[in-house]
Order: C-alpha cells, then structure tokens, then sequence
C-alpha cells in the first residue's frame, strides 16, 4: 500500500535531496558562457585570429580565476573533461610515466571507499602489474594517519585519498595525511569533487600535489573538470593528437564549459561561509527530526569531520527496495552514489554495514536552494513513508 499523505505534500514535484549527484546550472553560469558559443566561437588555440585571441583571453582569465581560488599557478591547472577524467589521468597518467622511468611498476595507496573513478583506474594499474592496496577506514569513514603508514611499503610512490565522500560526506584528514607523504617522498592524490566550492580549500595548505575537481557539482556546466598539479610530474597523456594543456590533455578546449566552470568556481566562493552555516543548520534539523520519528536510524559515517550539505542512514528494519520505490514519488535521493547501478554500496559496506543495512540507506543531500519548509516536508513524508514499508 501507497502512503496516504493528505496534507497535500504529495502532490508537489520530488522534492530534490540528490545535489551531490549533480547540480542546477546557475543561471549567471548560463550568461556567462552563452557568447562563447556562438557570437565569441574561436578556437583558443587559433592564436593568429581575432575569434581565437579573443577565446584564448577568455580561457587565460577562467584558469587565472580558478588558479587564484585554489591558491595554486596558473600553469598548474589542467582542463579535462570532469573529474573521472581528472582522476584517471592523475594516476594512470603519472604511474604509467613514473614505470616507464624507473623501469619497474611499485606499490599504490587508495581507500576503499573511494569512488569508482579512482577505484577502477588503480584497478587496471594493478592488473598492469603494480601493487595495490586499498586501506579500509574506520567505522565513522575515516582515515588515520596511523592506518595511512601501516600501508605504505618501501616502493609506495602514489596514494590516492579523497578530501570528502561522495555518500557519506566524510572529510579526511588530508593535511595530515600529506605530511606522511611529503615526508616519504610520495605522491600524493586527491579527488576534491565534493569538496570544491563546499568548503574552504587551499591546495597548498592540503599538502596534496595532484587533485581532481568538477563543474556540475558546483552548479557549473557538465562536462567539466580541473586537474590541479603543484609541482612539475611526468604524465603519460591518456590520449594523443594535440599540444593543448601542455600536451598532458591535447584535443580543442571547450571555452565556453571552461567560462562557465570559472563563473560556478566565483560564484561558489561568494557566501561559502554563510551557506555552509545554514546548509548544517537545516541538516542538523533533517537528521533531529527523523532520528525523533524513527528510533531505529542508523548515521552512516562521521557526523563531526562531514559535509554540511550531506546526510546518509540507514533504516535496518526497512527493505531497500521498498523504501525507495515509495519514496520516490516525493523525494528524489539516493541509496549511494549516483553510478553504483543498484548495488549494495561499497562504501557503507566497508563501515561494516550489512547488504540489509546499505540498500535501506538514504543519502540525503542539499543544494543552494533548499529550505526549512522543504526540510519539515522531508521529514514527513519520509516517516510516513516508512511506515508502509516492511
Ligand atoms: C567523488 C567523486 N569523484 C568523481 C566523480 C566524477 O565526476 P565527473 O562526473 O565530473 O566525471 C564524482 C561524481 O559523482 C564524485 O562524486
């Protein structure tokens, strides 16, 4: 049976809970790329016409833009086309290059917890025969610094660790993570997607030297994405047939997803402080009110070292499946990552979740836009809801 909620909720379109699956593009975002589609259309490569000196001008001030609000040279950011992309070229990338120097793969350092463009990348490494090991973190998400050199072996030379989940908004502890790393000469990655434009970031004071970011999590565009590189590293490009971004990621750039991906990053660090202090105040209230109305909720991850805009929990005596065809009609969310295609997560599962427990799980996560109103609508609805589900 279908929840009967007669307060006229229901009727609403699903009230969106799901921004860190992806965001809106901002509006000043659309304004700010659409000359650079059709009136602005040069190729910024074109450096001896006018389109094209005006497309590269326009390319220049965008990397300046990032460059200044990462703390990093303009030199050092990279354009791929999203953060799966930053991600594979960072450590496929450097590894492939660092091999073929020193003659002879080694040893790499991940969580597995990380997302799948992480993951399935130091995969294929392994099978390309490097060593890998994939640290599981503590019960709340996290990673110590303990756990970090208890993995490291004589020939570790990359680590891959992101700054905060995808699912369970964990923040590690990153600047202490690569003081290890800087202390031991290696390399150290992170994949900062949820983080940038969430929480404050500085790339020197992270300590990390190569990092991932993306446009559409930011309300940028899709299709998007930054690698940031602090000092100078061989990379094996992933593809070939240009010398655009240093010829680390040839092919033509796409000036106006670039444009639009440096108005999303200003525009991201306009009121940072004062939207993360109300994004934690409205999650605070979402998890109050359904940690009231359902004694057996379960927090999935760190609620201290989080994201303010995210929630994850799990309901242990829901079915999954249940849950989230019923809640559906309400509420858009998610029972993980938006790529894990069904499965149990792998992260709730490495905090030693049950299957039962992981596909019971909501990750609830807020945008710019949301409110106190929608905040009590979530609370309903999603206890009610529960209430029909075995
Ligand atoms: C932590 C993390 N890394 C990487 C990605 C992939 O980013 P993109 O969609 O830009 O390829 C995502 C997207 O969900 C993510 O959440």
């Amino acid at each position: 049976m279908s929840p009967n909620l007669e307060n006229g909720w229901e009727t609403l379109s699903p009230l969106s809970l799901d921004h860190q699956s992806t965001t809106p593009c901002d509006p000043n975002v659309l304004t700010a790329m659409e000359p650079y589609w059709s009136t602005d259309w040069g190729n910024a490569s074109s450096k001896y016409n006018r389109p094209g000196i005006k497309a590269a001008a326009a390319v220049n001030l965008a990397r300046e833009r990032i460059a200044s609000t990462l703390g990093v040279q303009t030199e050092q950011v990279i354009f791929t086309s999203g953060a799966t992309e930053a991600n594979n070229l960072a450590l496929i990338g450097y590894a492939r290059a660092r091999a073929l120097l020193n003659n002879n793969p080694g040893h790499l350092i991940t969580l597995v917890t990380e997302h799948h463009s992480v993951l399935d990348p130091l995969r294929q490494l392994k099978k390309e025969g490097f060593r890998l090991t994939e640290i599981h973190p503590n019960s709340d998400g996290l990673v110590s610094t303990e756990q970090l050199e208890k993995a490291i072996e004589k020939d570790t030379f990359l680590v891959s660790i992101m700054l905060a989940n995808n699912e369970i908004g964990v923040i590690q502890p990153i600047s202490e993570l690569s003081k290890i790393c800087k202390e031991k000469g290696i390399i150290l990655h992170t994949d900062a997607v949820q983080a940038f434009g969430h929480i404050p970031l500085n790339v020197n004071e992270l300590g990390v030297d190569l990092l991932s970011l993306s446009g559409h999590k930011i309300y940028g565009p899709k299709g998007i994405g930054a690698l940031i590189m602090t000092k100078k590293l061989p990379i094996t490009p992933l593809q070939w047939g240009g010398n655009q971004e240093q010829g680390i990621r040839p092919g033509t750039l796409p000036v106006p997803l670039i444009v639009g991906l440096a108005k999303a990053t200003e525009i991201a660090m306009q009121d940072l402080q004062s939207r993360m202090q109300r994004l934690s105040d409205l999650r605070n209230h979402l998890l109050n009110g359904l940690s009231t109305n359902i004694p057996d909720l379960i927090i999935n991850g760190s609620i201290d070292q989080r994201l303010p805009h995210n929630l994850n929990i799990s309901i242990p005596s829901k079915r999954g499946n249940q849950l989230h065809r019923k809640l559906k009609r309400y509420i858009s969310c998610s029972n993980g990552s938006a790529c894990n295609n069904g499965a149990p997560s792998h992260v709730l599962m490495a905090l030693g979740r049950t299957s039962k427990e992981a596909e019971a799980s909501l990750r609830l996560s807020l945008g710019r836009s949301t409110t106190l109103e929608e905040i009590d609508r979530a609370i309903f609805l999603i206890s009610e809801t529960i209430k029909y589900c075995k």
